[in-house]
């Protein structure tokens, strides 16, 4: 969809759909919105009046203009009580709009940004919010179909319309941002989205040559054994699809921060092989790799002023002859030993030498990992926030602030020192899991802070936050993009 920006009122602006606002509880509407009530001779504040247009968060009514405008249908969507807007309500607000919109096959909707006035937010951030709401909330993964139905349908154009010419500047600014950071969001949930069997690792590494702006090396299993990264290869030994660990190098000089990505195309659970039903959602366990690849990929393209490096490691996790088995000990770039209790607890393995690599081989002194790490997560926190775990609160404090403003909520759990008993090891320097399944996500998570040692360091486990059962809110059913937002939102702030 394209996005513009027009320096006009909102009475002139010819289009199939015009999109104004009501905040709920207000009888007398201002603004966009009393402009467009007095040339439809008072038919939206008649039905305020009436009690069926109520301003409540997403409600939608429209209005046909029947050739008194030049738009031919008008919408007044609900921003609910003025009080509580805030940016995810902006957002969630331009969404059920421009379904709205698609429902009725409109092909140019028009807009004006909502909130910045009364709503209180400051004019570039609520653009950008309007912008992500409207490409994030129309969002459709055609796939493989060759069946079209209505689904297929795109609007083309979305014109935001501002009476004020010093205030264009501010919006073309936050549609700048927003477009880029929507597209990478959803660039990252078709490949979420798409199977195992298209998106591979070596489909990934291809995906990530492509970004501009980014230095991109891929090590071979070959490469990576040589190196002796063992922790990461072990898990690709049952797979015949061939395993790459992506790096992606933005900015000059030495990265200050890496970002590391599980990048497990498909989790069959090898030898420790996971029941058959809902087998095919592990699709998704690379979503750690995809929300890292579109993260560098959107710092890329608004030039942040910051030297990052992404590290993927990525690899099929199958059962085979020649696959890792429960009981094996296994060694890492960093040189601890583990010894496998489950072969399904690969993410952590991948991870360790993934951070191992950030440490040893690029010297990065600050790390963040993002991976679907662990099933306790999705049962403690469900698919309405992510879990948050690390070595420094400050840290932690600002991811869940960058959380806020992009509405995507990261919940801290504790990485307590009774929890460290839990996986000890007769034969290694520790287990990759536990059997008896307490305190699941902590478990995955301490693990790793093994082997980020004294480096700044945070987990951030997705597994219930990656992919959505049902829609909700601007997000549809299917995956979400999780964590591009807030991981490009934190590296720009
Ligand atoms: N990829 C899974 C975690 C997962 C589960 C992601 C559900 C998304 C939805 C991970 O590799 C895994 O299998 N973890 C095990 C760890 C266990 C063996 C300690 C789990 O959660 O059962
Ligand atoms: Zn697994
Ligand atoms: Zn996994």
């Amino acid at each position: 969809m394209r996005i513009k920006v027009q320096n006009l009122t909102v009475d002139k602006v010819k289009c199939d759909l015009l999109v104004i606002n009501l905040f709920e509880g207000v009888k007398d509407p201002g603004g966009a919105t009393a402009v467009i009530d007095k040339r439809l001779k008072g038919v939206i504040s008649a039905l305020v009046k009436s009690g069926e247009i109520t301003g409540k968060l997403c409600e939608v009514n429209i209005v046909h203009t029947q050739g008194k405008l030049p738009a031919k249908q008008v919408l007044v969507v609900g921003l609910g009580k003025a009080a509580d807007f805030d940016l995810d309500r902006s957002r969630k607000v331009m969404a059920a709009a421009m379904v709205e919109a698609k429902r009725i096959k409109a092909k140019f909707v028009a807009t004006i940004v909502h909130g910045a006035g009364a709503g209180g937010l400051s004019l570039p951030t609520a653009a950008q919010a309007l912008t992500e709401g409207c490409l994030i909330g129309t969002y459709h993964y055609a796939g493989f179909a060759t069946i079209k139905n209505d689904s297929f349908f795109a609007t083309e154009e979305l014109a935001i319309i501002e009476i004020s010419k010093s205030k264009i500047r501010d919006i073309l600014q936050g549609v700048h941002a927003g477009q880029i950071i929507a597209e990478s969001v959803n660039n990252a949930r078709d490949l979420i989205n798409a199977p195992a069997n298209k998106v591979t690792p070596s489909y990934l590494a291809q995906v990530a040559q492509k970004v501009p702006g980014v230095k991109v090396t891929v090590l071979s299993l070959a490469q990576a054994k040589k190196l002796g990264m063992e922790a990461y290869y072990s898990v690709s030994k049952g797979s015949k699809e061939p395993a790459k660990f992506i790096i992606m190098q933005y900015g000059q000089g030495k990265p200050e921060i890496a970002l590391v990505g599980k990048g497990i195309t498909f989790d069959s659970g090898g030898i420790s092989i996971k029941p058959s039903r809902k087998m095919w959602e592990m699709k998704t366990d690379m979503s750690g790799a995809a929300a890292v690849l579109e993260t560098m990929r959107a710092i890329s393209r608004l030039k942040a002023r910051k030297s990052v490096v992404g590290v993927l490691p990525c690899t099929e996790n199958m059962p085979d002859g020649q696959a890792q088995k429960p009981g094996d000990v296994i060694g890492s770039l960093l040189g601890k030993t583990i010894e496998i209790i489950s072969t399904d607890a690969e993410g952590r393995m991948v991870l360790a030498d993934g951070i191992g690599y950030a440490k040893k081989v690029l010297k990065v002194k600050k790390i963040i990992d993002v991976a679907t790490l662990t099933g306790a997560c999705v049962s403690a926190l469900g698919d309405a926030a992510s879990g948050i775990m690390a070595n420094d609160q400050e840290l932690v404090d600002q991811l869940i602030a960058a959380g806020q403003r992009t509405g995507e909520k990261l919940w801290q759990l504790p990485l307590f020192e009774e929890y460290k008993e839990y996986s000890k090891s007769e034969i290694a320097d520790t287990k990759n899991c536990t059997e008896q399944g307490k305190a699941g996500t902590a478990i995955g998570g301490l693990f790793l802070e093994l082997f980020a040692e004294d480096t700044l360091w945070a987990h951030i486990d997705i597994a219930g936050t990656a992919f959505l059962d049902r829609g909700r809110g601007y997000l549809s059913a299917g995956a979400t993009g999780v964590m591009v937002r807030t991981l490009t939102e934190y590296l720009r702030s």
